[in-house]
């Protein structure tokens, strides 16, 4: 591959494929047209994804019986289930267990609570970047079993956690560390190698898990090769579908004693049914990322040819971040328009996932949101004021932020269109 430090555009041919796989990519469902840059609140729909999802829920019979219908929907829900660990987790054939809710912070809830009651130790760590949902499961489990709980600071200047702020907090006593893979703020990457590998040389067998709801959707997971215990994403944010949530738990998690029908086996985490339509809907995500990973791999295998695509969704979003930034001489980035802030602005945009923090001066964040949306740009705010995003916004020094979240199917046209309507709300009401 060539030098892939700014990115790489798709070609523009698939590209135009990609895009006609979405809905609503150029006009809102009342059919005006506009920009959705407000995927990391929910992302673009693939249509395939509804459409499987759809499919399935016709069918009224239980995957649970042994006629030939109720057989295939036991096929889908297996490869569904097969295409989340192996495919998307990075999980080895029968590693660990699948963890399922109806959204992420559940899931989040569920793998901190289990860990926490079953791990001796006397503190908990985690980092002020986190979402509530990893946060306050961390803190309210941590309080339950009357062990300290202890959050690594922010670093204000890239948006992440420095690896040695988190490495300060554990010690031998600490029996878990939870830190999420990118900052659904700044979109910066944690190292979580590096993370890992540094935290186990103070507490070999230490339990680290990873909220991975902004990253997924992104660049691949793998945690299998980091050594997870936990990790989790959601659907809605990653061009699917509303309604799940999905967690991967170690084996050594999976065996702990956790909310299970007693008679079922150690590692089992299936409570009730679980939907084979969502399944369905999760396998039709992976051979999306698989059919983009096949233009650059005559792997036939699926997890090659997914970290293939995903590699080249995030060569693209990288692309399109660097437009954003710096523009173009006619079109200046975002970093060059007079009036605007960028905050959080890590020079390189090789450690982040494309999202940009961004404010102009002297404008109210909320009144700067609806400008946008006067003007056909749907993005959304974080501050202060929310209970999500306050303690967040304030660990990284700011009242709050415009969050700008494109997603890999949008163009650099669309990203130009952005930046033109940004100079204007700047010229008109900049302070
Ligand atoms: C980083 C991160 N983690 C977790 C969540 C929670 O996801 P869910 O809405 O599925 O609970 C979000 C949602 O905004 C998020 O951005």
């Amino acid at each position: 591959m060539n030098d892939t430090t700014l990115g790489c555009l798709f070609d523009p041919q698939l590209q135009q494929e990609i895009r006609e796989k979405f809905y609503y990519l150029d006009a809102d469902s009342h059919g005006r047209k506009r920009l959705f840059f407000e995927n990391s609140g929910g992302s673009l729909r693939l249509k395939a994804a509804v459409e499987a999802k759809a499919k399935y829920e016709q069918i009224p019979d239980c995957p649970e019986r042994y006629h030939d219908i109720s057989m295939g929907l036991r096929a889908v829900k297996e490869k569904g289930i097969q295409d989340i660990m192996e495919v998307i987790f990075g999980a080895k054939p029968g590693q660990g267990a699948l963890v399922t809710e109806l959204t992420a912070s559940q899931v989040m809830f569920q793998i901190t609570r289990t860990i926490l009651e079953n791990v001796p130790g006397t503190n908990v760590v985690t980092t002020s970047i986190e979402h509530p949902s990893a946060h306050d499961a961390a803190q309210i489990f941590a309080q339950r079993h009357g062990k300290e709980f202890r959050v690594a600071m922010a670093n204000p200047k890239t948006g992440g956690v420095d690896v040695e702020e988190i490495l300060r907090h554990i010690d031998k006593d600490t029996c878990l560390l939870s830190v999420m893979s990118a900052s659904n703020i700044s979109g910066n990457i944690l190292p979580m190698e590096e993370i890992v590998r540094e935290a186990r040389k103070i507490k070999p067998d230490l339990y680290i898990i990873s909220d991975a709801v902004q990253h997924m959707p992104h660049a691949v997971l793998n945690v299998d090769e980091l050594g997870l215990d936990g990790m989790n994403f959601a659907p809605y944010k990653a061009f699917g579908i509303r309604g799940c949530g999905y967690g991967y738990v170690s084996d050594r998690v999976a065996k702990m004693p956790h909310d299970k029908l007693g008679a079922k086996p150690e590692k089992e985490w299936e409570l009730g049914t679980f939907p084979h339509p969502n399944f369905a809907a999760m396998s039709a995500i992976v051979d999306y990322v698989c059919w983009i990973g096949g233009y650059f791999t005559d792997s036939p295998d699926r997890r090659t040819q997914y970290v293939e695509g995903m590699t080249h969704i995030h060569l693209q979003e990288r692309a399109l971040l660097w437009r954003m930034m710096e523009g173009t001489e006619a079109v200046p980035g975002l970093r060059h328009i007079p009036g605007v802030q960028v905050f959080l602005d890590n020079p390189s945009v090789e450690n982040r996932d494309l999202i940009s923090a961004v404010g102009i001066e002297g404008m109210d964040f909320t009144f700067l949101r609806e400008e946008y949306y006067r003007r056909g740009v749907t993005v959304f705010e974080r501050v202060n004021t929310s209970l999500y995003s306050k303690r967040i916004v304030e660990s990284l020094g700011l009242t709050g932020a415009i969050r700008v979240s494109p997603l890999h199917c949008h163009t650099v046209e669309e990203i130009d269109r952005f930046l033109v309507i940004t100079a204007e709300i700047a010229k008109e009401f900049a302070k």
